[in-house]
């Protein structure tokens, strides 16, 4: 097990009703003129954002809206309420929804008292270490944005997906969970959702890292009860315990203690970022693509970690390493498909991607050899982009 730090600041409200605790939590993080950050209307159309603007006013704190945000949010809204919250005198943002709304209040905050071009933060020009304070009221579980330091913006120009990871700048004041405005969800975003946390687990899991049991453990048994709570509020979105479980596992599963004490991977997430900047999929739909090839790939070439995750999460009780990794990525392609995922860049309904472009630009923004468990030159990653293509093992 290698040293770690582990810090995880923010506060998380659990439960039923804790939106309408937004406006007290919002002075404890010392805001009284705020940014709102929303998106397109769901939480508009489900009263949420009423509830929370009345706590708000309840608490005597002011704010300024920031809406239509879009899924895979782009620097253009970021200038946008830079100028705003400079203008208004903000001192904190209060997001309310999935990552790509708390993407956008983080990146603001960190733009805000920066004198030059936020952006600078994104293309590693200099280490982000001061933000305004960001909030949360998170509305899917999914990106995990709520506890994580990271932030996911695309650069419009070039389409640059870039997720900037910070130890705390970025780490929201407090993140209310309601399992109860989750149930709104469209069946697909839930799944999307199931997918990408699993995903925040898994490249902390793949690991070079031996001797971290401990971490193995906690990450096998949350993946262990996202398989088993999925399906469940895929078949009654109204099962509130399910949806409970798959909510806490979402930001369990990225807000860092899946890492402690190993290297991280992270290389589907990049080839992802890539697919969903160009094609402007959802992320999650993105990695149930990804994973299972990235995966096959190393079946072929470090099974051994693919095997005890078979072994381990799925049951596979198998023979050698590298038949065990395989049925654990068909076991793993199988749970994708049964919550509705695609396993293949046809079924992601991108029919001819430019998988040219795909790895030029990944190796552009993440550099010539990349990977934490294995490290992938562009032929790899081109391999790996190939056997997406029709979702093949
Ligand atoms: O815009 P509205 O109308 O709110 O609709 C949203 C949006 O269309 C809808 N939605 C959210 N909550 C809902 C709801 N619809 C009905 N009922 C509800 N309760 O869902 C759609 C997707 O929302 P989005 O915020 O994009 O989802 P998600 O949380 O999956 O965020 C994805 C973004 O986060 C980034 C991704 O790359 C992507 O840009 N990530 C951020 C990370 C981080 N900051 O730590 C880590 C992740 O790996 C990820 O990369
Ligand atoms: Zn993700």
């Amino acid at each position: 097990m290698d040293n770690f730090t582990y810090c995880s600041p923010t506060r998380y409200i659990f439960g039923k009703d804790t939106e309408s605790q937004a406006g007290q939590l919002t002075i404890g993080m010392g805001s009284k003129n705020v940014m709102l950050v929303y998106g397109h209307g769901s939480v508009v159309r489900s009263g949420l954002l009423d509830r929370v603007k009345k706590s708000l006013d309840e608490a005597g704190v002011t704010y300024t809206e920031l809406s239509g945000i879009d899924p895979n949010p782009t620097d253009d809204r970021v200038y946008e309420g830079i100028d705003i919250a400079r203008k208004k005198s903000i001192d904190g943002l209060v997001a309310v929804g999935g990552g790509s709304v708390i993407d956008t209040a983080k990146a603001i905050a960190l733009g805000v008292p920066y004198q030059g071009d936020f952006w600078d933060f994104f293309a590693g020009k200099l280490k982000a270490e001061t933000a305004l304070p960001v909030g949360t009221v998170l509305t899917i579980p999914a990106a995990g944005s709520e506890g994580s330091g990271n932030c996911v913006i695309t650069r419009k120009e070039g389409l640059h997906k870039i997720s900037l990871r910070t130890d705390f700048a970025l780490r929201p004041k407090f993140a209310i969970l309601n399992p109860e405005l989750t149930v709104t969800l469209p069946p697909n975003q839930t799944a999307a959702g199931i997918a990408d946390m699993m995903a925040h687990i898994m490249e902390r899991y793949f690991s070079p890292t031996t001797d971290v049991e401990v971490t193995d453990r906690i990450s096998e048994g949350i993946l262990k009860a996202i398989i088993e709570e999925a399906p469940k509020v895929i078949a009654n979105p109204d099962d509130y315990q399910a949806r409970a479980n798959i909510m806490w596992a979402g930001t369990m599963a990225h807000n860092g203690i899946c890492g402690c004490g190993r290297v991280e991977d992270w290389v589907s997430h990049a080839m992802e970022h890539e697919i969903s900047a160009v094609y402007g999929v959802t992320h999650g739909a993105g990695l149930a693509v990804v994973f299972p090839a990235w995966l096959t790939f190393m079946a072929n070439h470090a099974p051994t970690k693919p095997a005890q995750f078979a072994r381990r999460v799925f049951g596979i009780i198998n023979h050698d390493d590298k038949s065990a990794a395989l049925e654990g990525i068909t076991a793993l392609r199988g749970f994708y498909l049964s919550l509705g995922l695609p396993v293949s860049f046809g079924m992601l309904g991108i029919a001819t991607p430019d998988i040219d472009l795909l790895v030029k630009k990944l190796h552009e923004n993440k550099g010539e050899v990349i990977g934490g468990y294995y490290r992938l030159t562009q032929a790899d990653t081109y391999e790996i982009y190939k056997m997406m293509v029709n979702g093949e093992i």
